[in-house]
């Protein structure tokens, strides 16, 4: 299949992207550098700068390579920035959106893979999620994602547009080539390794004392490889509607911090902090519709796996793509 990567420079487009040119897919990769890096692209790859918000540049990118479907990565996605600027999201994730269905429309493309969020699902009271979990998010973020699956959604019914929603947990781990090198970092695994690389005096654990077995945030980490197959899995198996994709597993902030210890060797000094506004206890996926419908099964479901590759990654590359 020939696609069209949005976002394609950054973590979770590159190695998805890396993964589809193993596979003999073609890819043309649509991004604008803002937020991701030109070394991330796979060289087998093709790469067009472009802003999605800019009307004409997504919908002459769509017009040259008339891709069979569209992975749309590209978007915003830190929490706090988007609770101190929420126009700046919905611009880019609704209005760049609105824009790439515009052009997918004018050309007949049909088929997109979003990138949605776990953050669509808010607090939810029930764990674990699965896709009919209520969605009631709880910051800009994870709106902005909301308001494009709903968009996607009418695209479907008067556009003929075939969505598919991935609702993510949290992304981790590295293959030999590409890693995650986000600024700012907000992640823990990427923060707990770059202490150990001595680039950081310390983690913080914001919040000890919520209702979990040691008292810390319980998340559920899904290898970047097995996220990426998904994407390839939906795009050629002709999936529809929404998946969470996750492991299933939740792991606590201190469990993480634990296994970076053993896998990394240093010790990696950890500091307790207050608890941070909108952050919920438990956030796990039930993942059993991705693998009974796609027939998705996560390759690298432990944590250790999950960190050791991380770990190799950055110890590679120390400053990351560019040293920024
Ligand atoms: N990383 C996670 O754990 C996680 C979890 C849930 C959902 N997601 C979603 O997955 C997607 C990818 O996440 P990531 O961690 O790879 O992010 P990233 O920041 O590494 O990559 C995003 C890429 O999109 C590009 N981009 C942003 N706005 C653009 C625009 N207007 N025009 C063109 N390019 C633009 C950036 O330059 C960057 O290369 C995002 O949509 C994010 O919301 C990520």
């Amino acid at each position: 299949m020939k696609l069209l990567v949005t976002g394609g420079a950054g973590y979770i487009g590159s190695i998805t992207t890396q993964l589809l040119l193993d596979e003999g897919h073609e890819v043309v990769v649509f991004d604008n550098l803002e937020l991701g890096h030109r070394e991330a692209v796979d060289s087998r790859a093709s790469f067009l700068a472009g802003d999605l918000r800019e009307r004409e540049s997504i919908h002459d990118a769509m017009m040259s390579v008339q891709p069979d479907a569209v992975m749309h990565f590209a978007a915003y996605a830190l929490v706090g920035e988007s609770m101190e600027d929420p126009m700046l999201y919905f611009h880019n994730n609704v209005v760049g959106g609105i824009y790439l269905v515009e052009a997918m429309s004018a050309v007949g493309v049909q088929k997109i893979i979003f990138s949605s969020t776990c953050a669509t699902y808010g607090a939810p009271d029930v764990i674990p999620m699965t896709e009919e979990t209520p969605q009631n998010p709880t910051n800009p973020y994870g709106e902005s994602k909301l308001m494009l699956e709903k968009i996607l959604l009418w695209a479907r019914d008067r556009h003929n547009l075939e969505p598919v929603f991935l609702r993510y947990f949290n992304a981790a781990g590295a293959t030999e080539a590409f890693g995650e090198d986000h600024h700012p970092e907000t992640h823990l695994i990427p923060l707990v390794l770059s202490v150990a690389l001595g680039k950081r005096g310390k983690i913080m654990i914001f919040g000890d004392d919520y209702d979990t077995p040691d008292g810390s945030c319980i998340r559920d980490y899904i290898h970047i490889v097995d996220l990426a197959q998904a994407h390839i899995q939906a795009v050629t198996k002709g999936g529809a509607g929404a998946f969470n994709l996750g492991n299933g597993m939740g792991y606590s902030v201190k469990e993480v911090i634990d296994v970076a210890r053993e896998v990394t060797g240093h010790p990696i000094p950890a500091e307790v902090a207050p608890r941070r506004p909108g952050d919920p206890a438990r956030l796990v996926a039930a993942a059993d519709k991705a693998r009974n419908e796609l027939g998705w099964k996560p390759a690298y479901p432990e944590l250790r796996t999950i960190i050791e590759h991380a770990w190799k990654w950055h110890q590679a590359h120390p400053d990351g793509y560019e040293g920024k």
